[in-house]
């Protein structure tokens, strides 16, 4: 089960944390996998990594946000690997800039793109560049790495944010209608807190009683790129601990 051998995907974002575990669990999987981030040298050595352990993977950098370049990348992927079969959109958070939580009041309208960019017209480039070939073929499946923050309040001074990953949710439900009769699939995992270089405290009020770790999260995603998925479709999978709201 769960096998991607002959698969080609492509993970938006993936040179470090959760994208990078997401790309490594792809490849242990079987697939071919293109490592995108912005950031040239993370891509490449997350995907040296992928090749290190016996894996197929190629580095893809380029800016989700920028249209252009994920048409010119993707481009560049299937001329490599040849057609993607599963969109991962992994890119999130603030994007390239780093965070600066505030009230919504308090926040300076210029600040309101950087989330809205990154965790929804990334979303919309990279569907928009794979989807006709998807359509094509009759087959693909596209899924997006989005946030219990798109699902429900959080009081984190990241307003824009959560509006930008429930309108990358809205619009995957009405998406996942218009192309249903292609075979193409299209999912969301929803994540609670993963940490990264930051120290988020003790874990309150998560079930499972810890916050996520990059392993985690592949796993879900192999399963919704799978052949075994073939059958879920508008659907959003958390992957959170158990927490069911954490206001
Ligand atoms: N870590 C968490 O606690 C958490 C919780 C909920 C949801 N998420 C979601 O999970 C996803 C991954 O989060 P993370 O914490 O691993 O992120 P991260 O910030 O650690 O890594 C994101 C990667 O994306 C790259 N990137 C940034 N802007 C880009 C762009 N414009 N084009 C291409 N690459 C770009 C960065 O260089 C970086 O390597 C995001 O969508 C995030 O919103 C994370």
């Amino acid at each position: 089960m769960f096998d991607l051998t002959g698969k080609v995907a492509l993970v938006t974002g993936a040179g470090q944390h959760v994208g990078r575990g997401i790309a490594e669990a792809l490849a242990a999987q079987g697939a071919a996998v293109a490592v995108n981030d912005i950031v040239e040298t993370r891509a490449q050595e997350a995907a040296d990594a992928i090749v290190a352990a016996g894996g197929k993977a190629m580095a893809a950098p380029a800016d989700a946000t920028d249209r252009d370049s994920v048409q010119a990348v993707v481009a560049a992927i299937e001329a490599e690997f040849g057609p993607i079969d599963v969109l991962v959109s992994n890119a999130g958070n603030s994007g390239a800039n780093p965070a600066r939580p505030a009230s919504f009041v308090d926040m300076d309208p210029a600040d309101w793109n950087q989330y809205v960019d990154i965790n929804f017209y990334a979303v919309l480039n990279g569907i928009h560049a794979v989807l006709p070939g998807m359509i094509e073929r009759g087959s693909g499946r596209i899924i997006t790495i989005s946030s219990d923050a798109g699902r429900q309040g959080i009081n984190m001074g990241m307003s824009i944010y959560s509006g930008g990953k429930a309108g990358a949710l809205g619009f995957q439900r009405s998406l996942a209608c218009e192309v249903g009769k292609h075979h193409v699939t299209v999912n969301a995992v929803s994540l609670g807190m993963i940490p990264g270089d930051w120290d988020p405290g003790p874990p309150k009020g998560i079930p499972l009683g810890r916050y996520g770790e990059p392993a985690d999260v592949g796993p879900a995603v192999v399963y919704l790129a799978s052949d075994e998925a073939s059958w879920v479709t508008g659907q959003i999978l958390s992957v959170n601990g158990g927490v069911y709201r954490n206001v």
